[in-house]
């Protein structure tokens, strides 16, 4: 579960986001839409507690995201909208990934290629050598292999051909309907008959809220 309350974050004097207030139940799956620059990204950093809000409180299975947290982050998985540009190999990456959370690490492997890529061949590479798209895969089995009950995906499907967005829900079908799901997405309408609440945010507020 996830509860958001008044939230308010500012980037010196603008107000980006502008008191939130949000509940997620378990098992809920959210798209959160807006137009460029409404926030979206930012409230997403502040569930994972990179951002410290100005104001308010996010609690996540029951742990505050800046006070707990190590805690708050242990069933958080998180795909960003711009891989970050790692200079470690893709081997250490998962190996690294796998050490922190434990999860095993074949099944990132497995992962990949159910979106069609055949990762063990690039193992040596660094990270921000591979493709965009490929990236992105990692990125998401990576996510997928965690033993998380939220997952968080900030357009996750930006660099992927058709063929590995389809395979994308595909997974998520598969694996994740049992967990809290939040898309930011400007693909609409990949998310009709996966999300069941639609969030739209504009200029830091919360501006529809609606079962779909
Ligand atoms: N670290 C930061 N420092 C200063 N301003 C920031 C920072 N992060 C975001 N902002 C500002 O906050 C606003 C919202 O940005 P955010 O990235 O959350 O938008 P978004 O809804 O994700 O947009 P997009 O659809 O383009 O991804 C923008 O005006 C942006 O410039
Ligand atoms: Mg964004």
């Amino acid at each position: 579960m996830i509860e958001i309350k008044e939230l308010v974050k500012k980037f010196g004097d603008q107000t980006v986001l502008n008191s939130i207030n949000l509940t997620v139940s378990d098992k809920e799956k959210l798209m959160i839409l807006g137009q460029n620059g409404a926030g979206k990204t930012t409230l997403m950093r502040c569930i994972l507690g990179e951002y410290k809000p100005d104001a308010g409180s996010i609690v996540i299975n029951g742990y505050q995201t800046i006070e707990e947290r190590v805690k708050s982050l242990e069933k958080i998985s998180f795909v960003p909208q711009l891989p970050p540009p790692l200079r470690q190999t893709v081997r250490e990456l998962i190996n690294y990934s796998s050490s922190l959370t434990g999860f095993d690490k074949g099944s990132i492997a497995n992962f990949c290629q159910k979106m069609d890529l055949d990762i063990e061949p690039h193992y040596k590479k660094p990270f921000f050598k591979l493709s965009g798209g490929m990236k992105q895969k990692v990125l998401i089995s990576i996510a997928l292999a965690r033993d998380s009950n939220v997952l968080i995906f900030d357009e996750p499907t930006a660099n992927l051909d058709l063929k590995g967005r389809e395979r994308f829900y595909d997974l998520i079908n598969e694996y994740c309907m049992d967990k809290i799901l939040m898309f930011i997405s400007h693909r609409v309408e990949d998310l009709a008959g996966l999300a069941n609440r639609k969030i739209e945010l504009d200029i830091g507020k919360i501006v529809s809220d609606e079962k779909i």
